[in-house]
């Protein structure tokens, strides 16, 4: 087969599996939601694309019986914790976040029991162990006025230590100590990544999420979620931007803003995790009904304390 043949022959097959999709998704009476960071064609059939923030208050407002969720194992097992009747498919079960993986729920004890009587601040990037160990969930569209809202004047915040630093610049009143956690795919990117953007796009603002190191945060026109820089882009009068986030909102930058031009901060910047959900494990997921989420019952009623009381915050 030559090239173009090959070509056509692949296109093909991927139509029909998006075909074959949608049919078992209609079938099911399934909604999909996907992140900001899952591949573009997944993006594409979504119900709703969006950043951690929204995609739990979709969820958890959904009245479909059968979500599935396409991101990673952390904002999955939080959709199945806040509708535990609810069936909660992660196409991938490998699909995990290694910076969640960075704290579990006895480093956490552990951790409190130096710090007695301090409140716990947990980014939604965490498991529902976890969760259920804290007083509160944030994401990073809402921490800061989350940890207002908690009016602690002490508190431990984990895992994300960038995150965690950028609610301590904010809120220099509060005595915030920090996980030493991080997201392998924001954390690696250096002033000299910056320096070099700049150089070849000096027109170019700066959008940077807040899982970015603070000598890189601290340089940025506008820090904040996923969805937070989409909207940010589409409203600005600005032409050209850097975006200091993951690759996988290009897609989203791109179709909400078509008169606009936008450059990834640093090449790599990709989240394996993310890109490990695809066409075909998504229709595996509506056929075979996998991978159902289950979370026990103890550690939900905690999990699901912790994330109502981030809900009930308006950011
Ligand atoms: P958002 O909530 O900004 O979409 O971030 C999720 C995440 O995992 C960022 O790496
Ligand atoms: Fe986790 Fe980073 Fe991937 Fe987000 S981008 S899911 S924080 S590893």
């Amino acid at each position: 087969m030559d090239a173009v043949n090959a070509r056509a022959s692949w296109e093909e097959h991927a139509r029909q599996l998006r075909e074959e999709v949608l049919r078992l998704k209609a079938e099911r009476g399934a909604v999909l939601v996907a992140h900001n960071y899952q591949r573009d064609e997944i993006q594409e059939i979504a119900d709703l694309v969006g950043d951690s923030l929204a995609l739990a208050r979709f969820c958890a407002a959904s009245p479909s019986r059968l979500i599935v969720f396409c991101g990673v194992h952390f904002m999955a097992e939080s959709a199945k914790v806040m509708s535990p009747e609810k069936t909660v498919l992660l196409p991938e079960i490998d699909a995990g976040c290694p910076m969640a993986d960075m704290v579990d729920e006895v480093a956490l004890r552990a951790w409190k029991a130096e710090h007695p009587g301090v409140a716990v601040v947990a980014y939604i990037n965490s498991s529902a162990a976890v969760k259920a160990e804290s007083d509160v969930i944030c994401t990073s569209s809402n921490a800061l006025a989350v940890v207002r809202a908690l009016g602690a004047p002490e508190i431990l915040f984990l895992p994300d230590c960038n995150l965690g630093a950028y609610v301590a610049r904010q809120m220099p009143e509060i005595k915030v100590h920090l996980w030493p956690g991080f997201c392998i795919t924001h954390h690696r990117v250096r002033p000299e990544d910056l320096a070099a953007a700049r150089k070849a796009h000096p027109d170019a603002l700066l959008l940077a999420h807040p899982e970015t190191q603070p000598d890189i945060w601290e340089q940025a026109d506008f820090v904040g979620s996923t969805k937070q820089i989409i909207d940010y882009a589409a409203k600005s009068p600005a032409k050209k931007f850097l975006i200091g986030t993951e690759m996988g909102v290009m897609w989203k930058l791109r179709k909400d803003s078509p008169d606009k031009t936008f450059y990834l901060l640093a090449p790599g910047m990709v989240c394996p995790n993310m890109k490990k959900i695809t066409m075909r494990s998504v229709r595996d997921a509506l056929a075979e009904t996998k991978y159902d989420i289950q979370v026990p019952a103890d550690v939900a009623a905690g999990a699901r304390r912790a994330l109502e009381r981030m809900l009930a915050v308006q950011a």
